[in-house]
Order: structure tokens, then sequence, then C-alpha cells
């Protein structure tokens, strides 16, 4: 296997993924400007989705779609996927007909598997376990607001999910501390948190965590596929919203963000995601340039 992937964020090095901001902002300035950018012409971006999207699947579709490729939508529900053709086999098959695929899906080993057997770059588009692409834009989105995040201080508010674990990546990626307040029992991912032991520490109290950190970040409290635990993480997280006392316990000019879609009344009151603090719409709108800037390391 001689290609590259991006399965997690440790698939890159420091310098590449600060290389991947720079080149984010400079796509995002030629899309605002309206020039022709065909750096991808003829490429095809396969798409496979085993879970829900709007933010993903737009993203990765417009961006093809300006740098002058093509993006393939493709759900286990019409795709021979969903009706138990091996992993391997779709990996073999696609892969002789896309020049670069992504995967959204549940277990993190099912993508490594596919990996395996690509003769293509495969990117992570959310699995169980992680969600690089919604750093690369995060880190793009904190860096256009307030510069370079080495020796910052973010805090994880909520559950120990893959966000939680691409933000526990991150902080040994990109060289910030990473608060984590979660409840017992929602704890990040032993190994995950272990690996950035030096960079990453859990708290239990939200407040704690939030002290003075230049960044505040949340995500829902019942992930894909955990729907049925949705009451039960209702009352575990209850003391875990992202409120005004919160945003007033961290910096002066401390951000915050969430990956959507967001559950305004529960991970976070409407006041703070809609308010002055919250760069939730340019993280959102950054999935798409950061993602060109991925492809274009992927591809070029
Ligand atoms: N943040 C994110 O990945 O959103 P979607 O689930 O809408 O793709
Ligand atoms: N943790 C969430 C992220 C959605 C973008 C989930 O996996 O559902």
């Amino acid at each position: 296997m001689t290609h590259k992937n991006f399965l997690t964020l440790l698939d890159l090095s420091p310098n590449t993924l600060r290389g991947l901001i720079t080149r984010g902002i400079e796509l995002k300035a030629i899309r605002k400007a309206g020039s022709l950018h065909e750096t991808l012409k003829n490429k095809v971006l396969a798409m496979v989705f085993e879970k829900s999207s709007t933010r993903t699947r737009m993203s990765f579709e417009a961006g093809m779609a300006q740098l002058g490729g093509t993006a393939i939508f493709l759900s286990p529900r019409d795709t021979q996927l969903g009706r138990g053709e091996p992993i391997e086999d779709s990996a073999r098959v696609l892969s002789r007909m896309a020049d670069v695929i992504m995967i959204r899906t549940f277990e993190h080993e099912k993508i490594e598997r596919f990996t395996a057997c690509s003769e293509v770059p495969v990117i992570n588009a959310l699995t169980d376990l992680y969600h690089p692409c919604q750093l690369l834009a995060d880190m793009q989105t904190w860096f256009e607001h307030r510069g370079d995040m080495q020796g910052k201080t973010v805090a994880w508010i909520g559950d120990g999910n893959n966000m939680c674990h691409s933000y526990i990546n991150a902080a040994r990626q990109y060289g910030f501390t990473l608060n984590i307040a979660c409840p017992e029992g929602y704890d990040p991912d032993t190994k995950v948190l272990q690996a950035a032991a030096a960079s990453a520490v859990i708290m239990r109290d939200p407040a704690e965590a939030a002290d003075n950190a230049d960044l505040v970040v949340t995500d829902v409290w019942a992930s894909m596929g955990q729907e049925e635990e949705q009451l039960l993480r209702e009352k575990a997280f209850a003391r875990y919203q992202i409120d005004s006392n919160i945003m007033n316990a961290a910096a002066g000019d401390a951000l915050f963000m969430h990956c959507l879609p967001a559950h305004r009344g529960e991970e976070v009151t409407a006041d703070v995601i809609d308010g002055s603090k919250s760069v939730v719409w340019d993280e959102a709108e950054n999935r798409m340039h950061a993602q060109k800037a991925l492809l274009e390391y992927l591809l070029l």
C-alpha cells in the first residue's frame, strides 16, 4: 500500500496538518474571489455513507465539484454493501474506479479493513471512534479567529465519543492542552487517552475544565447508533450542559464550537450556540475548505 490515507489525525505529521490549515485558508480565499481552481479535474471521489450526514456529504460533494472533479454518493440502502457484500471486495472494486474514497461507518475496524484492500487513498468521514475531518475544520476555524493553537487550552465538555477522541489526537498534533469533563462511565477510550497523557486530562467538573480555556467544545450526548440511550444519557449528562456560566468561566475571548447537528437545551443552551462567542457556522463552512485541502494533499 503506497498511497496516503486519512483515518485519524495521527496519519499526518504536525507540519502537514498545519500546512492543511494554510491551504484551506487559501482555497477559501480563491472560492470567495470566484476564481476557477480545478486541480482535481477528472478525479472521482466515492462517498460511502452507512450513517446519516448533512455537512459531510455536502462539503465533500461541493468541494469535489469546485475542484473540477466528481463525487458519487453510495449508501448501503441501494448498494450491495447493504446486502452483505464483504467490505474488502467493495474496497477492491470501488478503488479500481475512484481516485479517492471516503467512508462514514460504525466500527473503526471496518474502515481499516477497507483501507487494507483499497488501491487509492481512503478518508475517514466518521467512525464510532474518530471524526478527523471535523478537526481539520475546527483547527482552521480556530486559526482564522485566534491564530496558532500551540500552548492554548481547550475544554471538551460532554461525551468521551468519536469527536472527543479526535480532539485528544488534535491536542497531541497541534500542541494544545485538552481538559475533558465527562460523567463517570462516559470516559474516552483508555488507549486513545493514554497515548496523549501529556496533553489531555479528565476532570469531572465542567466549570473546572472550562476555567480560563481558550476554546469550549461539545457534541451531542447520544451519537448516531446510540439513539435508544437518549433518556439515560440526558440524565447522566444533565450537569454537563454548556451555558453562559460555563462560557464565563472560560477566557474572556474564548470561542465556542460544536460539530453539529446540535440539540439546543441539551448539550448547549441557545444563548451560547447562537451567541457572539459561537463560531459554529464558520466551523461548518470550513469543512468544505479544509477537506478540499485534504483532497489535494492526498491526490496531487
Ligand atoms: N459534523 C458533521 O459531520 O455533520 P454531518 O453528520 O451532518 O455530516
Ligand atoms: N458524535 C456525533 C457526531 C456527529 C457529526 C455522532 O457520531 O453522531
